[in-house]
């Protein structure tokens, strides 16, 4: 007979407890706490296929049923009492219906194994996420799409190396972050089509000998389709991983968003006033307003990629089906996930709320000799010279500027004229940011008239 304090689940073989270290270590209830609802849909799937099938009577079933979902309040209204010498949250939920229901609680277990059973869990709470994020992307796409319709025609400068290059519109570059996030929305949708499959019924590894039906429970849990492998349906956790991984790339574009507006935002660009909402004061220093949204939306891919090599490293290397290894897959996915959401609303509402500077944006739309590829253009497109030619004449146009210390339209046509005497007056149209703007009418190009239209498809799209 096993001793007393050995293990209610498992402790047929054992003669003796865990130790206390043990016990510590081989707990996960402190965090699968949160998957006690995917467990018990789980659960109620697995006891009522066991119903249909036969495998239990009907009267047991019912009681299962009832018991699960008096389990389930509990746990909801914060009355359930975890326990750490229960180990996660399966044991934690089968523990307390045997308290309620006695002894048909023993036979929920029959034809699956806890392996199965966490795959499941945590496949649906990943399917939930996958799904918040959703929300959360078509969100934040819509607040851009507004920002871009405000300012279509509003023109800012367009950076490389952060250095000025070319004048853009301001509702561009609010669609360019569109486009990312679309691509975030479609590794997400992809990423949810890809898991959906349900790995409960694989049991511990080779499948069962009870007469279950596996389409039965995929089905009541939402799933396309039970997995096909059962070595695979409960060793796989590439549906974690791929969460982590479009959660990572899109941390990365919400990094990249974030710290422009952090850019944008300072007393130096001044391109965008972020509203009271989403910033905070300094304690020393009155007249600060400070973008800490901002910043540390910047920060969270940092701890969302890290999750992703931390899991990529706990399943490097693992040997088929079940390693309790595995376990350490739940806190990564459980942060990151919170934190990927976070920061998503976070920056629909700063977007939102910000008001972008049309002064301050066009004033510096036009500093650091931004249209000069404009005069190049001109210089190829009436004077027919070779596009080398008109980068070098209009390399000593930008020196004589510099030297003089104005800008391109500020020369006087003599100036012009002394370095190639084809120009004519006619070159000024082109000099000035909103024609340069005007003109980049290519796919995709800046122009007010592309923007509008990318606008107006992605309104229709998003609804
Ligand atoms: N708490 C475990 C986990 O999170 C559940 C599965 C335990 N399976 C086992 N064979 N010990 O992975």
């Amino acid at each position: 007979m096993a001793d007393q304090s050995s293990n209610q689940m498992w402790g047929g073989r054992f003669a003796a407890g865990p130790d206390a270290i043990m016990e510590a270590i081989n707990a996960s209830i402190g965090f699968d706490k949160r998957m006690a609802a995917q467990d018990i849909a789980g659960s109620r799937a697995h006891a009522a296929m066991l119903g249909a099938t036969g495998i239990l009577d009907p009267k047991d079933v019912e009681a299962i049923r009832e018991g699960l979902l008096t389990v389930l309040s509990e746990i909801e209204g914060g009355t359930f009492g975890f326990s750490t010498a229960l180990e996660d949250i399966h044991m934690n939920v089968e523990a307390r219906l045997k308290e309620i229901i006695g002894e048909p609680a023993g036979r929920l277990h029959t034809g699956r194994s806890r392996n199965d059973q966490v795959a499941t869990d945590f496949k649906l709470w990943v399917r939930d996420q996958l799904d918040a994020a959703e929300t959360g992307l078509l969100a934040l796409m819509k607040a851009l799409v507004a920002q871009a319709e405000a300012g279509a025609d509003w023109v800012m400068p367009g950076f490389t190396h952060l250095q000025t290059a070319q004048p853009v519109t301001w509702g561009h570059h609010m669609m360019a972050y569109v486009e990312m996030f679309a691509r975030d929305l479609s590794r997400v949708r992809d990423a949810r089509a890809r898991m959906n499959e349900s790995p409960l019924g694989a049991a511990a590894l080779a499948g069962t000998g009870f007469a279950i039906d596996r389409h039965m429970t995929a089905e009541a849990l939402g799933f396309d389709r039970p997995a096909a492998n059962s070595l695979d349906a409960v060793s796989d956790r590439d549906f974690a991983l791929e969460l982590l991984g479009t959660a990572s790339i899109c941390a990365m574009h919400l990094s990249r968003f974030a710290e422009e507006l952090v850019i944008w935002s300072s007393a130096q660009f001044r391109f965008v006033v972020l509203s009271d909402r989403f910033s905070t004061g300094s304690s020393i220093m009155p007249q600060k307003k400070n973008p800490d949204a901002a910043e540390l939306i910047r920060a969270k891919v940092g701890r969302i990629f890290g999750a992703q090599t931390a899991l990529m490293m706990v399943m490097k290397g693992l040997p088929l089906a079940y390693s309790k290894d595995m376990q350490e897959d739940k806190e990564q996915v459980f942060d990151a996930a919170d934190n990927w959401m976070l920061a998503l609303a976070a920056m629909e509402g700063m977007v939102r709320d910000m008001t972008a500077n049309r002064e301050a944006l066009e004033a510096a739309a036009g500093a650091g000799f931004s249209t000069a590829t404009d005069l190049a253009d001109w210089l190829v497109r009436e004077l027919g010279l070779p596009f080398r030619d008109a980068h070098h004449i209009t390399g000593s146009l930008v020196a004589k500027a510099e030297a003089k210390g104005c800008d391109l339209p500020d020369l006087s046509l003599d100036d012009m004229q002394s370095v190639h005497d084809g120009i004519t007056q006619a070159v000024y149209d082109v000099l000035g940011v909103h024609n340069s703007v005007a003109s980049r009418i290519s796919y995709g190009g800046t122009a007010p008239v592309r923007v509008r239209e990318q606008a107006a498809r992605w309104k229709e799209i998003l609804g």
